[in-house]
Parts: structure tokens; sequence; C-alpha cells
């Protein structure tokens, strides 16, 4: 199989045949992951996967392999644009904030908040961090079992709030609770679908999710004005991302209006809260239906100095809850999948990528690439020994994306993590049966329904 504008030794990626009618689709639509690893294993690391009727066919190459992801993200990045369909649903909805901008408008973003994220700024956080995490340990007490996907969704969100936008969103969670998954699912409804009415059409879904979108447009325009009477109307008593956002905005190119302030917001609630929280709720899932790795992680918590508040410094010394989380990462990456669409024609693993062809690097199909993990359904955290990293590829580990739009919220994500887990685990024993919970991919990766835990508070407290 060859196409026109081939380079030599290049082909065209295989394709699934699927439905005669409807490609993939059908597939793609009841399970997206499971239709991609197969697709990797039956296929290989470049395929082309199609969904829709003739005449509606939407074609997508999906890129499986860690060299593969490290040339769409990073090596060939100016050609891998976020124009893609998903990307556009997106910012559709949330507007055009730091993670779906691009270009000018995009870099001025980039400068205005990568100071908020430096490592001195991020160690600054841990004590916030450790305060909200110790609450979520005071609300647990007297409770024979949690829901960890509810408690740590409810974790993530107040800490990145209190530390992005100094506000207390108590008040705020049941309704970003009730409206974030109405939102993300239209989006991923809008973006696999062949055939997308306009949102302007008085449809049922439409309707639902602009009452979704606006619900939570209120819930930002709320914190921004909360901090504003706190801070005066510059918000210049503070160094948050609120404060800085609104300094910009009084400067002299007038940089950012109303509007763009309220999309930074709705980003960084979106991006900073439900990806750090799946990473959280799986952790402690494995950790309670694995008691080994509990215990050793255990371990090294109740051999920190005693009393002692943790800090950013605190996660040195417990390298294998790191390993812990970096291989619950591994397995539930929050963002599975992640699109772009390519410029100009262009080769990747030695297959043809055309010019506008929508492009998939998917780091939950990379990071259960036979030829990179072994065994690669098992949960074993001492893949992530240092001599283990420095041997494998690496983008073979790539849950924060890659190269110029990788992920600002790393270091302050994994910080949050260790710390909180250590804060859990130094209070509690906890317990799951050991059976997997079902995950869905939304714009994020999600647990379908409760992951409960039994908890219980150990004798000792530190
Ligand atoms: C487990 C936690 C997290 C995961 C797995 C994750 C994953 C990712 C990935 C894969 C990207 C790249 C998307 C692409 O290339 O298309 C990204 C970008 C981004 N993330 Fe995260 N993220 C996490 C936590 C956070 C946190 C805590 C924040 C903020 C507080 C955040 C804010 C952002 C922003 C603003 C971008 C866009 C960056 C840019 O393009 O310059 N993320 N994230």
């Amino acid at each position: 199989m060859t196409v026109a504008r081939t380079r030599p030794g290049s082909s065209t990626a295989p394709t699934p045949t699927g439905h005669p009618l409807l490609g993939s689709a059908l597939d793609l639509r009841r399970d997206p992951l499971g239709t991609f690893v197969r697709a990797q294993r039956e296929y290989g690391d470049v395929v082309r996967m199609t969904a829709g009727p003739p005449g509606l066919r939407a074609v997508m190459y999906c890129v499986f392999s860690p060299e593969g992801a490290q040339q769409v993200l990073a090596a060939q990045a100016t050609n891998f644009r976020k124009d893609n369909v998903f990307y556009e649903e997106i910012r559709q909805t949330g507007g055009n904030g730091l993670l779906t901008s691009q270009d000018d408008v995009y870099l001025r973003q980039r400068r205005l908040i990568q100071p908020l994220f430096t490592k001195k700024r991020v160690d600054g956080y841990a004590a916030t961090i450790t305060g909200e995490a110790e609450a979520t340990a005071e609300r647990w007490r007297n409770r024979p079992e949690v829901d960890v996907v509810r408690e740590m969704d409810r974790l993530a969100l107040r800490t990145v709030s209190r530390v992005l936008f100094g506000a207390d969103v108590e008040t705020a969670v049941d309704v970003i609770h009730a409206n974030f998954p109405v939102i993300s699912a239209y989006i991923t409804q809008r973006a696999y679908s062949p055939l997308r009415l306009p949102r302007t059409w008085p449809t049922p879904a439409n309707r639902r999710a602009e009452a979704a979108t606006r619900a939570v447009y209120e819930v930002c325009d709320r914190i921004i004005a909360a901090r504003r009477e706190e801070g005066g109307d510059t918000g210049e008593a503070g160094d948050d991302l609120l404060s800085l956002l609104s300094r910009a905005s009084n400067e002299e190119d007038g940089s950012l209006d109303a509007t763009e302030l309220r999309d930074q917001v709705l980003v960084f609630l979106l991006a900073g809260h439900e990806t750090t929280a799946t990473s959280l709720a799986f952790a402690l899932h494995l950790l309670a239906r694995h008691p080994e790795a509990r215990a050793r992680a255990q371990e090294e918590i109740d051999a920190l100095p005693s009393g002692q508040p943790y800090t950013a410094a605190t996660p040195d010394h417990l390298p294998y809850l790191t390993r812990v989380l970096k291989e619950t990462m591994r397995l539930y990456p929050a963002a599975p999948l992640v699109g772009r669409r390519a410029v100009e024609e262009t080769e990747i693993d030695g297959h043809v990528i055309p010019a506008g062809a929508d492009v998939l690097v998917a780091p939950w199909v990379t990071h259960r690439h036979p030829a990179h993990w072994t065994d690669p359904d098992r949960f074993d955290p001492d893949r992530f020994t240092p001599d283990q990293e420095t041997a494998r590829h690496r983008y073979a580990w790539l849950p924060f994306g890659g190269g110029p739009r990788a992920c600002i919220g790393r270091h302050f994500s994994m910080l949050e993590s260790v710390l909180a887990l250590a804060v859990l685990l130094r209070e509690y024993d906890i317990e799951t049966p050991d059976v997997d919970i079902p995950v869905t991919s939304a714009v994020t990766l999600q647990a379908v329904g409760e992951a409960r835990v039994r908890v219980k508070a150990r004798a000792h407290i530190h």
C-alpha cells in the first residue's frame, strides 16, 4: 500500500478494516482505549483509523511508539499543531487559555504564567498542599470506608484553587462536580462524531452543555470577583495566578480582557484538578489493592522525622512512594490521548502522515507497549528505579506530554500527589478488593463510578 507522495521506503499506515460501512466508529465509541491498544497489537506503531460512513468519514493517524510520540510532540512540534477537532471543541467551550491557545497569544500567556510554576514557587505550595491533605484525613475519621474518586476530586480541586486563585471553592465543589462531566462528555462526543450539528441549534445535547458551561463560567466569575474584593481592583495584594493576570491586564498593552481572564481560570480548573485527582485516586486504589506496596510506602513515611511538617524536600526521602505514583500514572495516565493536526506531509516511523491529517499520540497505549514494558498490565512500582528509568526510551513514559507544549503543572502535580499520599498513608491503612476499576476517556481519564476503599486509622500518629 503506497500513496502518491511517498518518500522512498515510506508507506501508508495500515488501516483496521472494522465495520464495512462505519470503519472503527462503533468500536471507538464503545471502548476507545481498548480499541487503540488492540490496533497497536494487531497493526503496529502507526495506524490509520477510520470512523463514520463514507463521505463523512473521519480519519485519524495514531502514533503509538515512544519514537513516534517524540517526533510529534517535540522534534516536529511546529508541524503538529493544536488545530485538531478535539482541541477545537475544547476551545469552543473553554475558550483560548494556556492549554488551547497557539502562536503569539500562547507565547504571551506562557510568559505571564510561567513564574507561578518555577521550582521555587512550586516548592512554596507544599504547606497549602499538606494542609488540605490533613483536612481530608480529618474528614475520614470514624468512616469505615471512603470513595477515593470523589474524595480526591475534592482534595485536588480545593488545592489548586487555594494555590492558584487564593480562593476557597467549598461552595463551588458541587457545581463543578455536577457540570464538568456534562461538558467533558459533550466535547468528547462531538470530537468523535463524524456529524457535528452546529452548537447554536437548540438540540437537547446543545442545551444541556450550554447550561453546564454557564454554570461553570459563573463559578469562574465568582472566583475572580472574590479575589478582586480581597485584593482591590487590581488584585495587587497577592501574587497568585489571578493577581498576576489582573496586573498584566492593567499594564500598557492591556493584554488580558475579562473573557481571557475567565478562560484562564477555567483552563486551570479543568487541567489542574481532574488530572491530579485521577492520579491520586488510582494511586490510593492500587495501594489499597497491593498490601505489600502499601507497607513499603508506609515504612518510608514512618521513617520521616517525627512531628516535622512536610516540605518540598520531603519527596526526596520517599523514593518508593514516588515510584508508586509514576507506576500509577503509567497505568492510568490522566491525559490518555493527545491530539494534533499535521500542517505539512511528513513521515513518522516510516509511514506517511498527509498534510491536514488528524494525529493522535496515545500515552495509554505507549505505556502498555510490549516492546518497552514487560507484562504491561501488572502493577510494579520497581519499573521506576533509577537504573530502569535510564535504560528506557525517554518517551516510553509520557503522562505529561512532551516538547514545547508539555504540562506546565507537572512539578506541582507530582509534589501535590506525593505529599497528599504521604499524609493519608501516615494516618490510615487502606484496603480494597483486588478488582480493576473501569475507566472512561473523556477530556481526561475518569473512573466510572466509585472506587471504595476501607480506611482504618493507624495506631501511632506522628
Ligand atoms: C497528573 C496530573 C497531570 C497530567 C497527567 C497532565 C497532563 C498534561 C498533558 C499531557 C499536557 C499536554 C497536552 C498536549 O500536549 O496537548 C498538559 C498540558 C497542560 N497542563 Fe497538565 N497535567 C497534569 C496536571 C496539571 C496541573 C496540576 C496543572 C495546573 C495547575 C496543569 C496545567 C496544564 C496546562 C496549563 C497545560 C498546557 C501547557 C502549555 O501548552 O503550555 N496540568 N498536561
